[in-house]
C-alpha cells in the first residue's frame, strides 16, 4: 500500500493576518475578507449550513454530479486519457472528489487546501480505499494566486483534471475569478477544468439561503468578531451586531454584512474604528451566473470547448471545460 505525501507551501502568518484584517477594518465602508470566517468554529459552522433545507447548493450539486458523473467521465478519458491526475482546490475533507473515483477513475489525486492538517485524516482514509493511488496533500493559499510547483512528488507532466466544485470561485470578485481560472487552466496542462457554480434564480430563494431559519448562516457571519477578536486582540461584542444578507441584482451576488445595533467604538492593539448604529462591514460577496455569462467567463480565461450540465431546476451547473 502506497502512503500520502503532505507538502505544506504556505505559513500563515498571523501578524500578516492581523495586519490585514485591521486594514479592512479601517477601509470605509469597513469590508473584511472571508477568509476570516474560517477558525475552527467558522469551519463547524459551514459544514452546518451545507446541510441546511435552505442551503441548496450542496446537495444539488452533489445531485448533478452523481446524475451526470458518468458522462462526465467518459469526456473526461476522451480528453484526457484513462488515468489522470485530479486536482482538488479547496479539497478539506475530499468526500466530493472521492465520490467521483470510480466515474472519473483518476490514477493520482491532488488534495489542496490552506493547512496540509485540514488533509490528513481524510487521505489517510482514501489511501486505504485506493491502496495503489499516488495521494498527495498540499497546503496552500491559493485565494492570491495558484501554481503548482514543478518539483511536487507523482504529479507527472501530463494533462490534469482540477477540480473546483462547491460555487467557491463565487467569492471572488471577478477580476480575482477571472485570474484564478486562468492559474487553473495553466496548471491543468493541456487537460481539463471541472467546476460547481451556483446560477441566478428568484431572489426569495437565494436569500433563504444565506439567511435561514435556524439562524446558522447568522452565527457564520457573527462568528468572523470572534476570529477577529483572537487575531486582533480586539473587542467586538457580538451582541452589538446583525446579519445582513441580500440579493445585489445589479451585481449578480448575494452580500453578507454585519450591521452595527448602535453607536460603538471597536478596539484592537494599535487602532480603534467607530461605527454608527446602522453602519454596516461588508463580509462576502458570493456572486450568481447565467448560463451565458458563465461560457464567456471560461471563455475569458482561455478554456475551449466546454460541457455543462444542470439540475432541472437550472440552480445549480457543473462544467467541464477544455484547458
Ligand atoms: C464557500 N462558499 C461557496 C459559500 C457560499 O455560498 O458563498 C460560503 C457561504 N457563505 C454563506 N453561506 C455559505
Amino acid at each position: 500500500m502506497k502512503t500520502p505525501q503532505f507538502v505544506q507551501l504556505h505559513q500563515p502568518g498571523d501578524g500578516r493576518l492581523a495586519s490585514e484584517a485591521a486594514q479592512g477594518l479601517l477601509a470605509r465602508p469597513a469590508a473584511v475578507s472571508p477568509k476570516f470566517f474560517y477558525d475552527a468554529l467558522g469551519s463547524r459552522l459551514f459544514d452546518a449550513i451545507t446541510e441546511l433545507p435552505s442551503y441548496y447548493l450542496t446537495r444539488t450539486e452533489a445531485a448533478v454530479l452523481a446524475g451526470h458523473g458518468a458522462a462526465m467521465g467518459e469526456q473526461v478519458r476522451r480528453w484526457l486519457g484513462q488515468a489522470p491526475v485530479m486536482v482538488e482546490l479547496g479539497a478539506g475533507s475530499c468526500e466530493k472528489a472521492s465520490r467521483l473515483f470510480p466515474l472519473l477513475t483518476p490514477g493520482a489525486y491532488v488534495a489542496v487546501d490552506i493547512s496540509v492538517d485540514h488533509l490528513r485524516g481524510a487521505l489517510a482514509c482514501l489511501q486505504r480505499e485506493h491502496p495503489q493511488m499516488d495521494l498527495l496533500g498540499l497546503g496552500m493559499d491559493f485565494s492570491a494566486g495558484f501554481t503548482l510547483p514543478p518539483e511536487l512528488p507523482g504529479l507527472g507532466d501530463g494533462p490534469r483534471l482540477v477540480f473546483y466544485p462547491g460555487s467557491s470561485l463565487g467569492n471572488f470578485a471577478p477580476d480575482a475569478a477571472l485570474q484564478l481560472l486562468r492559474d487553473m487552466r495553466a496548471a491543468a496542462q493541456g487537460g481539463a477544468l471541472l467546476i460547481g457554480l451556483d446560477l441566478v434564480k428568484p431572489a426569495a430563494v437565494l436569500e433563504a439561503a444565506y439567511d435561514d431559519e435556524l439562524g446558522v448562516t447568522a452565527a457564520f457571519n457573527l462568528n468572523l468578531l470572534h476570529h477577529l477578536n483572537h487575531l486582533l486582540g480586539s473587542n467586538f461584542r457580538v451582541p452589538d451586531w446583525r446579519h445582513v444578507a441580500f440579493f445585489n441584482a445589479e451585481a449578480s451576488r448575494i452580500e453578507m454584512h454585519l450591521e452595527a445595533r448602535t453607536d460603538l467604538v471597536v478596539c484592537w492593539p494599535g487602532g480603534q474604528r467607530a461605527f454608527q448604529a446602522g453602519e454596516r462591514m461588508h463580509t462576502e460577496n458570493s456572486y450568481k451566473w447565467t448560463l451565458p455569462a458563465l461560457e464567456a467567463l471560461l471563455r475569458g480565461a482561455g478554456f475551449g470547448e466546454q460541457l455543462t450540465w444542470c439540475d432541472d431546476n437550472g440552480w445549480f451547473a457543473v462544467c467541464l471545460a477544455r484547458a
